[in-house]
């Protein structure tokens, strides 16, 4: 990754500039909390993965949910990139950020009617297919729009992605996908769904896998089943890979595994594959791209612990509360202090607003900023407004310039859709 972060580490890890732009000076133009995103950092994974790929017909599809942002996905889509989605709002903000629909696919184990629907009147590649019950769902819709769905089966492989349980999808008691059994009774039965079309596979074993071997081992399976699909004369068009890549959250101890490693199993198992090859990494394309920027409100000093208490808090970052996530937390521009033991905490009223425990970091003053790193994925995307805060601003930062690509929520909007009881009705 190219340094867009110009830091001293040998000043506690202290990170003053960002992509080219000051950060003391941002925050003095755009008040924290908010987000910040290097989108050099992100044009270069991008880049970085598809010379992985080159010789392949192979298509990246952004995982939209890592980060949703319209401005995000315009760098998507302008960078060549897709979008794999799983909810009518996603696809309605990829139509409308510019995204061609014949870069998206739609993933999703509960697609509604309407979602279907709205998915092929937009013309989108394929749906990713996770029931028998989604498929006669699915021919039916397609038959009132008298067309035909183009379908990725989705296959749960049973394989164990060693990561948090709460984001592991590939095991067999996950609710995604289906087995390879149930998936060959569905290929037999294809002329029952005359207004469907199985020509793919996909598979999604799970987020943050640091490690090649989970890959090899579910796309192995899929492979096999690939292959005896096309002896028994049924070629597909495409095998869609899924996401999971893992990012680094803590440094010197989160190894992500290399492009080249990644893309070598992917070649290795589906070598002889005719179709397209499509992947759907997230988190991989914008974690390490994005910081959350906080301020100090103070340092409580408590009987036991000491508090370091920042105007982010878990409604805004919710990963450390969700899944006990790491993130490696830096002053901006204090890094030469004496370091001191915090707990990292947020103001909201639960003891679960805590960003870090017994973390060491040089020593931290009210008012003094601090950032939040890695924190580009499902960050933003997974905020809210509890205890009505409102969602911050996100900042895209490009080689010295920056663009604010969302403003602070304000207040009254958070209560636009809010209704006072004056208008009784009976149902
Ligand atoms: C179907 C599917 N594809 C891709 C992804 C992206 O995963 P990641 O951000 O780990 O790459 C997810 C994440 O939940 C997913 O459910």
């Amino acid at each position: 990754m190219i340094n867009v972060v110009d830091g001293s580490p040998a000043a506690g890890g202290a990170v003053s500039v960002f992509d080219g732009v000051d950060l003391e000076r941002l925050t003095q133009q755009v008040p924290t909390p908010f987000y910040a995103y290097s989108a050099s950092a992100i044009r270069e994974r991008i880049s970085g993965l598809q010379h992985a790929l080159h010789g392949l017909d192979a298509l990246i599809c952004y995982a939209v949910k890592a980060n949703s942002n319209l401005a995000i996905l315009q760098l998507m889509r302008d960078a060549g990139v897709g979008a794999d989605t799983v909810s009518g709002g996603e696809l309605w903000r990829c139509l409308n950020a510019g995204m061609p629909p014949e870069r998206i696919v739609f993933s999703g184990v509960g697609k509604t009617a309407e979602e279907m629907a709205a998915a092929l009147r937009a013309g989108i590649l394929h749906l990713n297919v996770e029931s028998f019950e989604e498929l006669e769902l699915l021919q039916q819709v397609a038959q009132a729009q008298d067309t035909v769905a183009h379908v990725a089966v989705r296959i749960n492989p049973d394989v164990d992605a060693h990561t948090h349980e709460k984001i592991s999808t590939g095991k067999a008691e996950n609710k995604f996908g289906v087995s390879i059994d149930e998936a060959r009774r569905w290929f037999a039965q294809q002329a029952a769904f005359p207004q469907v079309r199985l020509d793919g596979l996909h598979v999604h074993i799970g987020s943050q896998i640091l490690s090649v071997e989970p890959f090899r081992q579910a796309l192995q399976r899929v492979a096999a089943f690939w292959r005896e699909l096309a002896v028994g004369g049924h070629a597909l068009g495409s095998i869609d890979v899924g996401g999971g890549l893992g990012v680094c959250y803590r440094a010197g101890h989160d190894h992500p595994v290399a492009p080249a490693d990644y893309v070598g199993a992917i070649r290795e198992a589906l070598a002889g594959f005719n179709g397209q090859i499509l992947l759907e990494p997230g988190r991989y394309l914008v974690a390490e791209a994005g910081v959350l920027l906080t301020r100090v409100i103070r340092v409580k000093h408590g009987d036991e612990r000491r508090f370091l208490v920042l105007d982010a808090a878990m409604n805004d970052l919710i990963r450390p509360s969700m899944y006990d996530a790491w993130h490696d937390i830096v002053p901006v521009s204090h890094g030469d202090r004496a370091p001191v033991t915090y707990d990292i905490v947020g103001p909201v009223c639960e003891t679960g607003d805590t960003f870090a425990r017994g973390r060491e970091l040089p020593e931290c003053r009210a008012g003094e900023l601090v950032m939040i790193k890695s924190a580009g994925a499902y960050g933003s995307s997974m905020a809210s407004t509890y205890n009505s805060r409102p969602l911050t601003a996100e900042v895209l930062l490009d080689r010295g310039r920056y663009a604010i690509i969302r403003r602070r929520q304000r207040l009254e909007s958070m209560v636009t859709d809010e209704l006072a009881a004056d208008h009784w009705q009976t149902a």
